[in-house]
């Protein structure tokens, strides 16, 4: 595998050994496998991790896009995955997704 030119971050909720926040609750590693199949049919060279919580659990499933350091709120379901991904194939963010 070559360097990614992106890389996804979604929120697991851990804390220490344990999935303790709220993403995880509202189903966010459900939609890893969505994300990954997504990367794959719109062939970009993305690769997405899990990560621990990142404090921002009311505003969760958290999703962050890097390198532009897009971060993502209520990513709940696959169709707000797709408008994500379809801004980064643009070029742009998914203003209606995005964390303030
Ligand atoms: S559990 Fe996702 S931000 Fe805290």
């Amino acid at each position: 595998m070559k360097k990614p030119d992106y890389h996804i971050l979604m929120c697991a909720s851990f804390r220490g050994l344990e999935a303790k926040g709220k993403c995880i609750k509202k189903e966010s590693m459900q939609l890893i496998n969505y994300i990954e199949e997504e990367l794959q049919d719109r062939g970009l060279n993305a690769m997405v991790s899990s990560t621990g919580c990142l404090k921002l659990c009311e505003e969760g499933p958290i999703m962050v896009v890097y390198p532009r350091g897009d971060w993502y709120k209520n990513v709940s379901d696959e169709s707000t995955v797709d408008e994500i991904l379809d801004a980064l194939e643009e070029g742009t963010v998914a203003k209606a997704h995005l964390l303030a």
